[in-house]
């Protein structure tokens, strides 16, 4: 039993590195894959997901005095935790379980770019 819990740990952890490591070498592609439906390859919060009947609209990066408001810790959190957690709109879903925290920080730092 003992040896079967550390082979299958030591294999999604393998996995999980390589898979890490391989996306992390291009944000970018994390973040139009994961974000850009929504938030919109250029960050203006037009992606192609969003419709009329979006209740809130996705977060527009590119406009500097709302995102200057937002600290690091602030922006990192509502992509692990999603928009509940500041009690905004949960149409912005929880990342955690799905990027390591090397794309989170790396998406911050893809984000603060947009803006002018
Ligand atoms: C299904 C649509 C959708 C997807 C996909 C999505 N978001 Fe969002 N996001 C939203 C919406 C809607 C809001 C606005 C929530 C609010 O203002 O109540 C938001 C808000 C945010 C905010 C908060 C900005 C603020 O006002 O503090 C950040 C940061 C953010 N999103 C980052 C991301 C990142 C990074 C990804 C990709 C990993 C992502 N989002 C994917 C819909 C989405």
């Amino acid at each position: 039993m003992s040896r079967f819990v550390i082979t299958t740990t030591l294999a999604a952890g393998l996995a999980l590195g390589a898979v890490g490591s391989a996306q992390a070498e291009d944000i970018k592609q994390v973040y139009d894959f994961y974000c850009a439906q929504c938030h919109g390859v250029n960050g203006d919060g037009k992606g192609v997901n969003v419709t009329a009947d979006f209740a809130t609209d996705p977060r527009n990066f590119t406009v500097g005095a709302e995102m200057a408001k937002r600290t690091d810790e602030d922006i990192k959190g509502v992509i692990k935790d999603g928009g509940p957690s500041i009690s905004k709109s949960p149409l912005m879903p929880p990342w955690g379980a799905t990027l390591s925290a090397a794309q989170v920080d790396g998406l911050l730092g893809y984000i603060r770019k947009f803006a002018k």
